[in-house]
């Protein structure tokens, strides 16, 4: 094990004493929320907010401005920690500063991870708003947050991918919208870097290799939570379709003003899968 790696293990050790001391309850629950789906956080009970600045090692919020912490409490009878904003690979993070969350999370003894994302429609069945549940990804970030020496403290060399997103949660999220009403798809997410969106060939190319939606993170918390031997549902909510797939161009504020106007209908279906 080289230094860097054992300096990464002591990092996440670090930030996990300083949590641990402020926290009542150690949460079974992680929840990392997308760009505009911030909302949930603010219904969590019995609150414990810690800005990441405050957290050791935790790297420096960038773009989304505001936000930026972790908001541990009661979510439906469940203890819970709510990431508040994440960080993107784009914006120049390594894959370890990406997963530290995760990492932090997996310590304190985290078992369940929900991840929430912003996602371009691919598949023409999708429309802006709709929610879809992640059941498979594509990397092509052409980086890996397990890159480097294995951590043997948190998980396996080579850990398994074929149920990166757990069968029987998936199962019991679709059940749950199914009695409530709540359209809910099931689609592959491609993981692109970014920042610009992708181009209308690429977007093909996306389809032909059979993703339904395409985004700018997820996928690296997704490995080092698998890694960690989490078990994981991503939920993503169509802000746009993706470039090409209509005759109109993208922009940041569609995909904001998208995930407010969905943003009661993903509260309630979030609360609802927390519940059973
Ligand atoms: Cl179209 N592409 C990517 N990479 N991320 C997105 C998106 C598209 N729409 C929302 N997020």
């Amino acid at each position: 094990i080289r230094p860097d790696e054992r300096d990464y293990m002591a990092q996440i050790n670090e930030a996990k004493e300083f949590v641990r001391r402020k926290i009542s309850q150690v949460p079974e629950l992680g929840i990392i929320l997308g760009s505009g789906l911030g909302p949930l956080a603010e219904v969590v009970e019995n609150r414990t907010e810690i800005p990441y600045r405050e957290i050791p090692n935790f790297p420096v919020s960038t773009v989304e401005g505001h936000a930026g912490q972790a908001v541990f409490g009661r979510l439906q009878g469940k203890e819970v920690v709510v990431m508040q904003g994440r960080f993107h690979y784009y914006e120049g993070y390594s894959m370890r500063e990406v997963t530290l969350p995760v990492r932090v999370m997996q310590v304190l003894g985290v078992k369940g991870l929900i991840v929430t994302n912003a996602a371009g429609g691919i598949n023409a069945a999708y429309k802006p708003g709709d929610l879809v549940l992640i059941k498979d990804h594509i990397n092509l970030l052409g980086d890996n947050p397990l890159r480097g020496a294995n951590l043997d403290d948190l998980g396996l060399r080579f850990p398994d991918l074929s149920e990166g997103y757990d069968r029987e949660w998936r199962k019991k999220a679709l059940q749950v919208a199914g009695e409530t009403g709540v359209r809910l798809e099931e689609g592959v997410y491609a993981a692109m870097l970014g920042p610009s969106y992708e181009t209308p060939a690429e977007i093909r190319f996306l389809r032909t290799i059979g993703a339904d939606l395409v985004g700018m993170s997820t996928v690296p918390e997704v490995i080092a939570a698998n890694h960690g031997g989490m078990r994981v549902l991503g939920i993503s909510c169509v802000t746009n379709m993706a470039a090409g797939v209509l005759p109109q161009k993208l922009s940041h504020l569609e995909v904001m003003e998208t995930a407010e106007r969905i943003e009661k209908e993903f509260v309630s279906l979030v609360q609802k899968i927390i519940r059973v």
